[in-house]
């Protein structure tokens, strides 16, 4: 399907609303068969995170058995307005509580070169957890410049400008129920 959002940009879906629905579902009952009695302090980072984590808990809230996690936010910058990473990765918002001798869950929207999650894992493994995963909705393999471990990844994304469900572009977009690619005039799609 092609929308056309404006007359210099279009999107092309690449995931519903649908399958971005079941990917969640797959990871919510994978969550809840480790966490099982466990208490759990899910950590989303803002503000691409907003939608997987809003999803993402009430799925889990709908298993029988399944954790009741906690929410607390972290927001980091690394993209600015640009389509490409920056490398450099700034913290705008901590967690409000402590996360030491928590049972702590990264909620991410994607991973792409994996510095933001880099810097948020090493950030947050100083304070000493009692444990430490990653739960990504969207995971870009493709240009990886940091070494990370992805426990839950929802989807696999193709190696282009994905924006649409919290990823943005120049701040529009986040709020589209679905994943798409952005293509820009300039024909510019892949990063
Ligand atoms: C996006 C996304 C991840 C990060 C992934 O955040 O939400 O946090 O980039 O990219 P990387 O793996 O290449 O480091 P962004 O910095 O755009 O902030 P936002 O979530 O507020 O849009």
């Amino acid at each position: 399907m092609q929308t056309r959002e404006s007359s210099a940009e279009r999107i092309e879906v690449v995931f519903t609303a649908e399958a971005i629905a079941a990917a969640i579902d797959r990871m919510a009952r994978a969550i809840a068969a480790d966490y099982a009695e466990a208490d759990l302090r899910i950590v989303a980072i803002l503000k691409g995170a907003m939608f997987v984590v809003s999803d993402l808990s009430r799925a889990l809230a709908t298993l029988p058995g399944g954790p009741r996690p906690t929410l607390d936010f972290m927001a980091v910058s690394s993209y600015g307005n640009d389509t490409r990473s920056s490398g450099e990765v700034r913290l705008l918002k901590d967690t409000s509580e402590s996360v030491e001798g928590c049972n702590v869950l990264i909620v991410e929207d994607i991973v792409d070169n994996g510095l933001t999650l880099h810097y948020l894992q090493g950030l947050l493994r100083s304070r000493a957890p009692k444990s430490l995963k990653t739960a990504v909705l969207l995971d870009k393999p493709y240009r990886r410049l940091a070494d990370v471990r992805l426990d839950y990844v929802g989807l696999v994304a193709p190696d282009a400008f994905v924006v649409g469900y919290g990823l943005d572009y120049q701040e529009r977009y986040r709020t589209l129920p679905f994943v798409a690619n952005l293509i820009l005039p300039s024909g510019e799609s892949a990063r």
